[in-house]
């Protein structure tokens, strides 16, 4: 299978995918829109973008249905969510005028980001929690990065560790047995019963994802010409990637106390040059 088809059976997935996360518990719309300051960012992610984003143009790329693009809003930022779903994207528009946050939501793809994105325009760009599996080739994605921030501009991201990636996420037993290459090049397809966030027994299609090493991320925002500020590791990530993690403090997961501690999830944040 081709990459291009490969990418529209992920597109069919994230269409289906968002009408079951819209009502899940996993997201908890209505509680959201009843006070969105009760369900603010995990410990990692509020670490990473602070708390006072106010008169920041900010833009998050793969939006899902928008949640934490406004969140980004109640910090203080004007905020821009792009995301190739168009039922996403048009869940987001519909999130944000029930909850009364304002942001803007373009439909697109991270790859070949639509014309109507503006360049040299956001003060950050942002992007957490399963985003860059979904990715072939991470060179187009730092691209945009680049060219959507304005000068002097940060972006951030806060996603699963990439040693993560060689274990069997979905072994039953606790224990973690190294079942991918840390540099495998191929896509990996699974076969999705539900959702992570919407556990109903249907086959709702098939996912495609890449691995990708600190070596591709790194490198690619570097090639494309930030400037890398920070790196920082941590042994909790947000949701339970395998059997054996436990719940920590504030919704994270992480090993159990009888196992050595990994990285499960890194932040990175990184400036593009002024001139
Ligand atoms: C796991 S979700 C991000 C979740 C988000 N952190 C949250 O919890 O709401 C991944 C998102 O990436 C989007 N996506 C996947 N591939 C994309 C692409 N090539 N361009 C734009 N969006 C993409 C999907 O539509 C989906 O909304």
């Amino acid at each position: 299978m081709d990459t291009a088809s490969r990418i529209a059976a992920n597109h069919a997935i994230w269409q289906r995918w968002t009408a079951l996360h819209v009502p899940s518990d996993f997201y908890d719309v209505e509680g959201f829109i009843a006070d969105p300051d009760s369900s603010p960012y995990d410990s990692i992610v509020s670490g990473l973008v602070g708390d006072d984003l106010s008169g920041q143009r900010a833009l998050h790329l793969q939006c899902h249905f928008g949640m934490d693009t406004l969140r980004l809003v109640r910090l203080g930022a004007e905020a821009t969510g792009l995301d190739f779903s168009s039922a996403a994207v048009e869940a987001a528009r519909d999130l944000s005028a029930r909850s009364g946050i304002p942001a803007t939501f373009i439909e697109g793809n991270v790859l070949e980001p639509p014309a109507e994105l503006p360049e040299n325009a956001f003060d950050l760009v942002f992007t957490s929690w399963g985003v860059i599996s979904w990715l072939p080739d991470l060179e187009p994605w730092a691209r945009t990065i680049a060219s959507r921030l304005a000068p002097g501009g940060v972006f951030k991201i806060a996603e699963m560790h990439p040693t993560l990636w060689i274990f069997d996420d979905e072994a039953e037993d606790p224990e973690l047995r190294i079942k991918y290459s840390y540099f495998g090049r191929d896509a990996l397809e699974w076969e999705e019963r539900g959702s992570y966030a919407a556990p109903i027994d249907e086959v709702v299609g098939t996912s495609h994802s890449w691995q990708h090493t600190f070596e591709e991320i790194i490198g690619s925002l570097v090639r494309a010409g930030l400037v890398i500020e920070e790196v920082r590791e941590f042994p909790l990530i947000a949701w339970q990637y395998t059997p054996g993690m436990v719940e920590r403090e504030d919704g994270l997961f992480g090993l159990p106390d009888d196992m050595p501690e990994l990285p499960l999830t890194f932040t990175l944040t990184a400036r593009k040059p002024v001139g």
